[in-house]
């Protein structure tokens, strides 16, 4: 497995949910968290916020692109509406970096949840093809925030689902899932996979509305500790 080393990581979008989530048990496992937010001020709050909820000091605030510049590893945790423009106008603070998308395209309507079609396959296929010197890795889709966000809920029998076509970078964003929830993750394939896992999150939101409860994936057939690309 990849050592993990404490790391820089920028959260774009980071005032939401899944950013701040993310974030909170990022910056529990030692690494160096940064929100962004297309207003610097709201990112300094939440980050303080959060600073405050995790009792750790390093997790603070920027717009989104001087947080993406100043951190090695970039997460967008962005809604699938105006991922590309924001994607675009990130592309040289993301170039020849690990970007980490856990963004669905999902929309709704009466009859619930569904994927939305996306032309360049799934938003982390679409972000690969805007910044082609980054190196795109799919993970975090199927987490809960407000799981993530609870310092009393046990996350470790989770899997997380980790897709890219780079195998060094997605053994260290397995890495930093393994940090994340304390269990394990999991090598889904290549990043085109993301085309299978964005949408199956309106499985889970689908399934968390009908018995009220916060689904996650958890794979059967795998040894306990998994944390490896397999050759
Ligand atoms: N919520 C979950 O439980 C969950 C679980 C798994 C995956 N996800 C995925 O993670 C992503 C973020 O989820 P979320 O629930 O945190 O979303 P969110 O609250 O709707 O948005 C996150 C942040 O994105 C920024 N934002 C909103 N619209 C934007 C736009 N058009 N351009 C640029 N920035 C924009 C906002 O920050 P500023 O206004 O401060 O810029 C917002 O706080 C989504 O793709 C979602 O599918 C969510």
């Amino acid at each position: 497995m990849t050592e993990n080393l404490p790391t820089r990581i920028a959260v774009v979008g980071g005032t939401g949910p899944q950013g701040r989530g993310l974030g909170y048990r990022l910056a529990l496992a030692g690494h160096e968290v940064v929100l962004g937010s297309r207003d610097a001020e709201r990112a300094t709050a939440a980050a303080e916020e959060l600073a405050q909820q995790a009792g750790v000091a390093r997790i603070t605030g920027a717009a989104n692109l001087a947080a993406a510049e100043s951190a090695g590893i970039v997460l967008l945790a962005v809604p699938y509406d105006g991922h590309a423009q924001l994607v675009t106008s990130l592309a040289r603070a993301m170039a020849g970096k690990i970007v980490i998308s856990c963004v669905n395209p999902l929309s709704f309507d009466r009859f619930g949840p569904y994927g939305r079609n996306v032309l360049a396959g799934s938003a982390a296929e679409e972000a690969a093809e805007l910044v082609p010197s980054a190196t795109v890795v799919g993970a975090f889709h199927h987490l809960a925030a407000p799981l993530l966000l609870d310092p009393e809920a046990d996350l470790s029998h989770e899997d997380v689902l980790v897709c890219g076509d780079d195998i060094a970078a997605k053994e260290r964003v397995m890495a930093l899932a393994a940090d994340v929830t304390g269990g394990r993750a999991l090598d889904a394939g290549r990043l085109r996979l993301a085309r299978q896992l964005e949408p199956l999150t309106a499985v889970l939101i689908s399934v968390n509305k009908r018995y009220k409860t916060r689904s996650g994936l958890a794979l059967t057939g795998l040894a306990p500790a998994v944390g490896k690309v397999p050759a």
